[in-house]
């Protein structure tokens, strides 16, 4: 079943809010992978504003509030400064924007990996100021646990495994993991964990391609790839990154537009018209009724 519907996204700054529609829901995103084949590959996009959400959401079966919000939004070095304030205020204005898609919050470093209670707490913060449907969260076996407290108590979890950015201090960079036997086994054994543990879907991120394979075949859950491979289960990108925002981005990242240099070029306009007096013309200015 296609899960692209078209949506009268045709909204002003005024009057945002799209007609609503039906939402996907974790067991049916879960359900995409039936006896270790998923026939249509899952599309998930990083989200962050309401505005933003509106426009991906008939696209996406998948809207995530990605702690990369903390680069993309925040201009902070990496995601570990991002605090759980900053990803509900975000979920809230991508739940609202969006009639579609499940919307997955990240947890921020921090909220979960003191203790599978604390971790309770956070995710049962983020699903109730946002209205969102499922959390994600960084790390494979030492999260199982995690994942399965989090389940059993109605909290459905989205695991991520390989390059795990909030783990950027110990892993010395963000260069891709599983060249190494000892590195490629310690993946599928996190990605096994996570399955294990009830994960609804799992990120992988930034792993040599036959690794992304193996784990695909291994686990009964939908992958998700990022600088992984096409045989995954889906595919997700930080939507800034596709649509050209950034002159560099990392090599998996496919640039589908270059919407930086939109923005320069029609900023550029504008600055000229203004300091010509161009603008405003007889269009944008009120005149006295006769
Ligand atoms: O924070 C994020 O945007 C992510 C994706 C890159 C998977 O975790």
């Amino acid at each position: 079943m296609s899960t692209t519907y078209k949506l009268d996204t045709s909204t002003s700054r005024a009057n945002p809010t799209p007609k609503p529609m039906k939402r996907l829901t974790v067991p049916r995103i879960r359900a995409r992978k039936q006896d270790g084949e998923t026939k249509e590959p899952l599309v998930m996009l990083t989200a962050y504003t309401a505005r933003q959400a509106q426009l991906l959401d008939t696209h996406c079966d998948l809207l995530l509030v990605g702690d990369s919000l903390g680069q993309v939004i925040y201009g902070l070095p990496s995601t570990i400064p991002v605090t759980l304030e900053m990803m509900a205020n975000h979920g809230a204005a991508v739940v609202r924007g969006s009639y579609h898609s499940v919307v997955v919050i990240d947890m921020p470093f921090g909220s979960y990996e003191a203790s599978k209670e604390q971790a309770f707490e956070s995710a049962a913060h983020l699903l109730k100021e946002t209205g969102a449907a499922a959390v994600k969260l960084e790390g494979g076996e030492a999260m199982a646990e995690t994942v399965a407290f989090l389940n059993a108590r109605g909290i459905p979890v989205m695991g991520h495994v390989g390059l795990t950015p909030q783990a950027v201090n110990v892993l010395g960079g963000y260069a891709a993991r599983g060249r190494s036997d000892a590195e490629a086994d310690k993946i599928v054994s996190d990605a096994k964990a996570l399955d294990d543990a009830g994960v609804f879907a799992m990120v992988i991120e930034g792993v040599v391609e036959p690794i992304a394979i193996t784990v695909t075949k291994a686990v009964s859950a939908p992958t998700i790839g990022i600088g992984a491979s096409a045989q995954c289960d889906g595919q997700v990108l930080v939507t800034e990154d596709m649509l050209g925002m950034f002159e560099r981005v990392p090599r998996f990242v496919k640039r589908y537009e270059g919407i930086a240099s939109v923005i320069d070029k029609t900023v550029a306009t504008y600055a000229s018209e203004v300091r010509d007096r161009s603008f405003p013309g007889e269009d944008q200015t009120y005149q006295p009724k006769d």
